[in-house]
């Protein structure tokens, strides 16, 4: 019997159906200004690709922060707990996940069931998350794919200095009016977001395996920093912003 997962993130809204074991459909597609219209089009796509109706969905689990208003789940579990699950099946050996989004950052260390055992999470403020790199890509004038290339052209840092995203902002505004080269500025973002990783990261504790997950793990050259800075390697799956969808569906599966 299919089932689904959908997580509904500040961002980005995925769908994965799962039929006996294997992913029947996956879509992932921007949340926008209404998440209500994001999952029914997710939700539409997920179909049509697997040839299901909506009625043929045996269970749905949803996440994310927009899982309350899934009208056709029949259960919500948080973020953690999937993006826990959906690490874990894609690799067993995975303890520690990382996951970064539009809007917070969480660490999760797992035991070898696939179980979270502890998790931080801050969900505070925007920076260290996907939107501030996409604010800061703003201001630079650069869209996410130059923001990677640009980052590996130079291995000086402009230091950022302000903690939240608004300050930071105006001042990535203000260093590039004064003419430091935009690698450099990259540079130092890319810094801020590590480090404020990296102390969430060392207050939980890295155990074994590291997985990062959300949309975050797509930018190759935060990836890279964080792995040069926590000194280990990063496992980052073929699609890390479906592993919280995927882990809501193996849940769904569970369940039945
Ligand atoms: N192709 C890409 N290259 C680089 N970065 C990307 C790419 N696609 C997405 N991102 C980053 O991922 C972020 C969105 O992550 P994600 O889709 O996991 O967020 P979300 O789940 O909606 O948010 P949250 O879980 O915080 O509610 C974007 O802000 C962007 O920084
Ligand atoms: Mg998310």
């Amino acid at each position: 019997m299919p089932v689904a997962g959908i997580d509904i993130g500040s961002l980005s809204t995925e769908v994965v159906i799962l039929h006996e074991g294997k992913i029947a459909a996956a879509v992932i597609l921007p949340t926008g200004a209404s998440s209500k219209t994001a999952i029914n089009r997710a939700m539409g796509q997920a179909l049509l690709q697997s040839g299901f109706s909506l009625d043929a969905l045996e269970r749905i689990v949803a996440t994310g922060y927009g899982r309350v208003s899934v009208p056709f789940a029949h259960e919500k579990v948080t973020e953690i707990t999937c993006h826990g699950r959906g690490a874990h099946f894609l690799d067993p050996a995975v303890r520690t996940v990382i996951d970064i989004g539009g809007q917070d950052s969480k660490v999760i260390c797992l035991n070898g069931q696939g179980k979270v055992v502890d998790f931080l999470m801050n969900e505070k403020c925007a920076a260290g998350t996907g939107r501030f790199l996409e604010v800061m890509c703003q201001a630079l004038e650069v869209d996410l794919d130059d923001f990677s290339r640009l980052a590996g052209r130079t291995g000086k840092t402009v230091p950022i200095s302000s903690m939240c995203t608004v300050f930071a902002e105006s001042e990535v505004v203000s260093l590039i009016a004064e003419g430091y080269p935009r690698e450099q500025i990259i540079r130092g973002i890319i810094d801020s977001i590590v480090e404020r990783t990296e102390l969430m990261a060392n207050r939980i504790g890295i155990m074994g395996k590291l997985m990062m997950t959300g949309g975050v793990a797509k930018n190759q050259a935060v990836v890279q920093a964080l792995q040069e800075k926590l000194g280990t390697k990063i496992e980052v799956p073929e699609e890390p912003q479906l592993v919280g969808a995927l882990g809501a569906a193996l849940l769904a599966q569970e369940e039945m």
